[in-house]
């Protein structure tokens, strides 16, 4: 990782965000989905910060929202109106209301209920609502249960048992346009074959839909959910976009015009950004040696929250003889826990630690529990 500051002198708790990674992430999939009828529009949950969207924005990408904040945002921010879609597992009367009124690209939908008043809303606002059917498509994606999204026991859509119904209301209702079908399986997927079955299962719907409904619908958007390395950040800085949009391109039979759109969040903001954080004391405890940092699970919680791994590298005394420990946050939660036994170079009181791959909900997920500040920010380029 480049590191240009000196280690006494930074702020901590903050995220430092490498915006040269986060450009070559953002060439590597211009590269990729270049001569494709591939749109990628980016899930802006991952990461809001002002300086990534700009970049994000800047590369062409669109903007994938799960709440109205999200929506004004990303204007606001200067993603085009028409590259701007909401989505979210429901939305109240007013989000639908406000996101007709901003005319954006497509409101994804993600049950009957939700169709129907959507057309409601339109209708006494006097507009078409241009949407996406969001369907579960029951497939595992083989992650952590609390990122799987697709099975048909996650809340997320409409059943797929049930799809050929919505499909048939949606083209019945007269202020709804029926622009495509959404899906999104889970996040931090490293291989690729819950991404073959998801094709399949598409393949097998829009074929019915043809034939059936009689339609070719302008695009099936597959979410996102393509993983990232956590374990060797500086090996594999950027993801397998190739393989993951080479899946897509191999498996999915489309017809003429038809685009596929994506929602990558993770795998564009993830690797450009580490928690720093500094040591306020090692405690020798009874069997185990704890480093307590300033930064803790209000920061960073992807930890806490699905016991998830992060390199941790010691900034100040990067190499040498080393020792195992647990390294801690300050809050009052046993949860607050960024590493178990984890073997670091020999650590002490004032050193700088990163907490690397936490670019994508990091910041995002942050609190202010404990009442305590946000982390600070810092840009390398
Ligand atoms: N589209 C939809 C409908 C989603 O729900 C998500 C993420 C994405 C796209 C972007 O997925 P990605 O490319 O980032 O995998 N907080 C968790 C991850 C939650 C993911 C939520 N949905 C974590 O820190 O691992």
């Amino acid at each position: 990782m480049k590191f240009p500051f000196d280690p006494s002198e930074v702020v901590t708790p903050s995220y430092l965000y490498d915006l040269g990674l986060l450009q070559m992430t953002l060439s590597r999939i211009r590269d990729c989905i270049a001569g494709r009828p591939f749109k990628v529009h980016y899930a802006i949950k991952a990461n809001n910060d002002r300086r990534l969207l700009d970049l994000i924005a800047m590369y062409g990408l669109g903007a994938d929202c799960v709440s109205i904040g999200e929506v004004k945002y990303a204007i606001e921010t200067g993603f085009e109106k028409n590259n701007v879609v909401f989505a979210g597992v429901a939305k109240t009367d007013n989000e639908i209301t406000q996101a007709l009124s901003y005319g954006i690209e497509c409101i994804h939908v993600e049950s009957m209920e939700e169709l129907v008043n959507v057309d409601a809303i339109a209708c006494r606002m006097k507009k078409k609502a241009r949407i996406a059917l969001r369907i579960n498509p029951d497939i595992d994606a083989h992650t952590h249960h609390y990122i799987t999204t697709g099975l048909a026991e996650n809340k997320f859509g409409i059943d797929l048992r049930k799809a050929d119904e919505a499909i048939r209301l949606a083209m019945s209702l007269e202020n709804v346009e029926l622009k495509g079908l959404h899906f999104h399986i889970g996040s931090q997927i490293l291989t690729h074959e819950p991404f073959k079955l998801l094709c399949e299962r598409i393949n097998t719907l829009l074929a019915h839909v043809r034939s059936v409904h009689g339609v070719t619908l302008k695009y099936v958007n597959v979410g996102g959910g393509l993983g990232i390395d956590y374990e060797h950040p500086d090996q594999h800085p950027v993801s397998d976009f190739k393989g993951y949009f080479d899946t897509f391109a191999n498996n999915l039979k489309l017809e003429d015009g038809q685009e596929v759109h994506f929602e990558l969040g993770r795998s564009i903001v993830a690797q450009c950004g580490s928690l720093l954080t500094r040591v306020i004391y090692v405690k020798q405890g009874v069997e185990k040696k704890f480093v307590i940092v300033d930064g803790g699970m209000n920061n960073l919680i992807r930890p806490a929250l699905y016991q998830a791994y992060h390199l941790i590298q010691n900034l100040s005394n990067p190499v040498g003889q080393t020792d195992k420990y647990d390294v801690v946050g300050p809050i009052c939660e046993s949860a607050d826990v960024f590493a178990e036994n984890r073997e670091l170079p020999l650590t002490g009181r004032g050193d700088l630690l990163a907490i690397r791959s936490a670019g994508a909900y990091g910041q995002t997920m942050a609190s202010h529990y404990n009442m305590r500040p946000e982390a600070d920010v810092y840009y390398i380029r």
